[in-house]
């Protein structure tokens, strides 16, 4: 695109009036146009004195403008030559995290696929973070699948096959199948102390599916997402891939903590882990949760709540929801069946607040043509019938025992070299281990020796920056298994530690 042309194109885009600053509307604006390559890397931009002078804005609005740009590495200047587009946009903005996970991130993506993916598709091949193997010790995240009430699904599956009723076979309506949103309504109000009514209830195929849909409804490529540093790989990738800029923050031990100068720079969305911080485990502090949701009332920003796995916490009560909390209407709810029930079942639901559940409904349809109505249906009679609470009640009290296990098999063999954080709830714990060793090293040679564990570097932004350590998944691993598997999990961190000596 030729400078006029530029004007041109961007002056068709400002709104003046809007509500919007202008400042941040042509911020947006030419990242928007460098990362669809309407700006191609190398082209000179205007000079801000002939841009400001064609869009009849301040000359210093778009000096400031081409300045963050230039910070964040869109653009750079040349004394005497102008300003011009780099030659590659941040990583930060398209989601590659700065170092490949070994065993799971391609080095090099094969020529042919280099050549056919769009430039989003390739990064988002290159930092994948989804493994081969998703089962076995000590796979993180993965319930104890082997314990699922399988005969009382049967029979309730078989009750609807012989009935074969043409509108569960057919395309689901928006939504979902209105029993499973009324059973769920019912479930959510009185566990988690989530407000709706079922019409605020959408069925997906999960978390992700669900964050994709409230990104694509809520917002536009470009806009910003406070995501929580560290935070899950897959909806990482999902934010990414929509053209969202991600800005990590911190999290201390109340939660997701922005700096001023974050409060300074109000995002779009952010998407939060309150009642379990993942990966670390940490629960956000009242007083946190009545900040961020001002904070999202003052700015108009939406809170996405990603609450997982809260219902496995052991010694306390699972604790209240934010969406609970909020009288505003900034937040968007999202829940999964995978970690209560079985990843495979592929089944998760947001709530939206009523003015927006019809058009969720629509577009969830729209954009996914959803089915599996049958399924639903048996769901929603499982729930109904008391299989859901109970289910979770058994698997609960399994669980804890297995923590338990898990933590004696590593004070046995380290007593407190190696500290676990955040075992007081879900399906995993995180095993510090010494600063500056490398975590993705002992998960390859964990690896090795037929145990799967993550690195906990991976999970963060700069993770050559972050601190090392382990997920350990303890859930799916049978009370026996625990301590001999932790005993080879050991002798790969003993290999590689004796290394980094
Ligand atoms: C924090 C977090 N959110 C979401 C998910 C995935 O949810 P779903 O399987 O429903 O897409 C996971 C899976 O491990 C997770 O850890």
């Amino acid at each position: 695109m030729r400078a006029s042309v530029l004007s041109d194109w961007l002056a068709q885009r400002l709104e003046r009036g809007n509500g919007q600053p202008i400042y941040r509307q042509l911020h947006r604006l030419l990242q928007q146009a460098i990362l669809s390559r309407e700006l191609p890397p190398g082209s000179k931009v205007p000079s801000s004195r002939l841009l400001a002078q064609e869009l009849g804005i301040g000359r210093n609005t778009v000096t400031q403008v081409y300045e963050q740009l230039v910070l964040e590495g869109y653009v750079s200047s040349a004394t005497g030559r102008g300003t011009f587009v780099a030659d590659s946009a941040p990583d930060e903005i398209v989601g590659v995290p700065d170092a490949p996970l070994p065993q799971t991130r391609p080095e090099t993506l094969p020529p042919q696929a280099q050549r056919a993916l769009s430039v989003r598709g390739a990064r988002l091949i290159a930092g994948a973070g989804v493994s081969k193997r998703q089962w076995g010790a000590f796979m993180p995240g993965v319930p104890d699948v082997t314990k699922f009430p399988a005969r009382v699904w049967s029979r309730l599956h078989n009750k609807y096959w012989r009935r074969l009723r043409p509108d569960l076979l057919t395309y689901a309506p928006g939504g979902g199948l209105a029993s499973l949103r009324h059973a769920l309504a019912d479930y959510l109000r009185t566990s988690r102390s989530v407000r709706c009514t079922p019409e605020q209830i959408i069925i997906t195929t999960g978390i992700h599916q669900s964050v994709d849909l409230a990104v694509r409804l809520l917002s536009d490529p470009g806009d910003v997402i406070w995501t929580e540093d560290p935070c899950y790989w897959g909806v990482r990738s999902v934010l990414h891939v929509s053209g969202l800029q991600s800005r990590p923050i911190a999290v201390d031990e109340e939660g997701i903590n922005p700096s001023a100068d974050d409060l300074a720079h109000p995002p779009k969305l952010m998407l939060v882990t309150p009642s379990h911080q993942y990966p670390l485990g940490m629960v956000m502090s009242l007083a946190r949760r009545r900040m961020l949701l001002e904070y999202a009332r003052q700015h108009q920003c939406w809170i996405i709540e990603d609450d997982y796995d809260s219902e496995f916490r052991y010694g306390s009560r699972p604790l209240a929801s934010l969406q609970g909390l909020d009288t505003s209407g900034q937040v968007i709810y999202v829940g999964s069946f995978g970690k209560t029930l079985f990843p495979g079942l592929r089944i998760g639901y947001l709530v939206v607040p009523q003015a927006l559940a019809e058009s969720f409904a629509t577009a969830s349809a729209e954009l996914y043509r959803e089915g599996q109505l049958l399924q639903q249906a048996v769901l929603a009679e499982f729930i109904a019938e008391g299989h859901f609470t109970s289910h979770i009640r058994k698997m609960r009290t399994l669980y804890g025992q297995r923590r338990q296990t898990l933590l004696d098999a590593a004070a046995h063999r380290y007593g407190d070299a190696l500290p676990a954080v955040g075992g007081d709830a879900g399906l995993h714990l995180v095993m510090q281990l010494p600063e500056g060793s490398d975590d993705r090293l002992v998960a390859t040679a964990a690896l090795e020796r037929n145990i799967v564990v993550r690195p906990l570097s991976g999970y963060y932004a700069q993770p050559s920056l972050a601190p090392s350590g382990l997920l350990i998944g303890y859930a799916c691993v049978p009370d026996e298994e625990i301590a001999p598997c932790f005993d080879t999990l050991a002798d790969a961190i003993d290999a590689t530690l004796v290394q980094f000596a």
